[in-house]
């Protein structure tokens, strides 16, 4: 069986994005894969966190996971910081990297805009090698993630063939991302040119999953569209419209030709009111189990065992690391 490894910030509420994006792949691959899904506690302090809700939002995302369908009998739930070897291998990959490839990374490049050098976290500037590290412990094969993660995932099959090349042997098993049709970058619904994100200032430009059904009828019939009232999709000349459509399509399993026909001269209206439905449809039932999950001791023993299973797969990796680069005398 192929092995599928992902991960998720605990920084927030998830919003429809990370779900159509991610979350939803997790659950589709679970039955014919070996998962592993990881909430990437040391990926979130690369910005500082309040220690209080860092522990609660790292339970948050477990209980997300549990709640949209991901199955611990079938599939490995964990927290990073509960495996060391995420932070020691990523040290062994830091010093396979380049500056320049981590200065080329976009998401590094936005979230340093207009700061001096001096000012810049490093951690900011190395994640995406701990990222890298997440992946190539875990023997990966596949990483389903939405697109912005794809440069991430490039480097960490670079330094997979890197350092498999140096040792000429395998080290590393080269990753691939998987990547959604529809879903894999739902964008802003105030700002339909950029991200849905869980840190941008306007509560209404996302749908987190936990919302109540008023909050997310109040979104989404604010979401920004254009004047001419067809509902066709179009990102270029349309974006509004041509992110809700892909929201629709992925929520409802319809293909967006087929909401198009649907929709034909009815405008956006009858779209909007129906795609609320739809979301409501899909995220209630999380919302539920999310409550009844985050109260429960069978969480805190699903991470136990988590870290459990997740430690022995990684030590092994780690060991193998170790005595390609001539140490861990002592590892056993
Ligand atoms: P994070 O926590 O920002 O996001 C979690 C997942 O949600 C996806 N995502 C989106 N998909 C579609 N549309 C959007 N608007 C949207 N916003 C976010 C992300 O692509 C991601 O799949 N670096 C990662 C976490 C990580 C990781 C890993 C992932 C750390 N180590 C190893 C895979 C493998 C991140 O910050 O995701």
């Amino acid at each position: 069986m192929k092995r599928v490894f992902s991960g998720v910030q605990p920084t927030g509420n998830l919003h429809i994005g990370n779900y159509l994006g991610a979350l939803k792949q997790f659950v589709e691959l679970q039955d014919d894969h070996e998962c592993i899904y990881c909430v990437v506690d040391m990926h979130a302090i690369t910005l500082p966190q309040d220690p209080k809700e860092l522990r609660s939002h790292i339970l948050d995302i477990a209980a997300l996971y549990l709640a949209v369908g991901v199955d611990p009998s079938k599939s490995i739930i964990f927290v990073q910081s509960e495996v060391p070897a995420h932070t020691e291998l990523s040290w062994i990959l830091t010093c396979s990297s380049y500056m320049g490839e981590l200065q080329r990374m976009t998401q590094f490049k936005d979230k340093s805009k207009g700061r001096e050098n001096s000012s810049i976290p490093t951690g900011i500037f190395t994640y995406p090698v701990l990222m890298a590290a997440d992946i190539l412990l875990y023997d990966t094969d596949i990483v389903p993630v939405g697109n912005d993660q794809k440069q991430h995932i490039e480097l960490a099959r670079d330094l997979a063939i890197r350092v498999n090349n140096r040792f000429d042997k395998k080290i590393f098993q080269v990753p691939e991302g998987r990547f959604l049709k529809e879903g894999a970058r739902i964008m802003s619904l105030d700002d339909p040119t950029s991200k849905m994100s869980k840190s941008a200032e306007n509560e209404f430009s996302r749908i987190s999953l936990l919302d109540t059904d008023a909050k997310i009828k109040k979104a989404i019939m604010r979401a920004t569209t254009d004047s001419d009232a067809m509902v066709k999709f179009d990102v270029e000349n349309k974006p509004g419209i041509s992110n809700l459509l892909s929201i629709y399509s992925v929520f409802s399993g319809k293909s967006i030709e087929t909401l198009e026909k649907e929709y034909e001269g009815r405008g956006y209206g009858d779209f909007k009111k129906d795609l609320v439905e739809v979301t409501i449809d899909a995220i209630s039932p999380i919302r539920s189990r999310f409550e009844e999950i985050r109260q429960s001791e069978e969480l805190l023993k699903v991470l136990d065992e988590g870290a459990e299973k997740a430690n022995a797969i990684a030590e092994k990796v780690l060991k193998r690391t170790y005595d390609a680069f001539g140490m861990g005398r002592k590892r056993k």
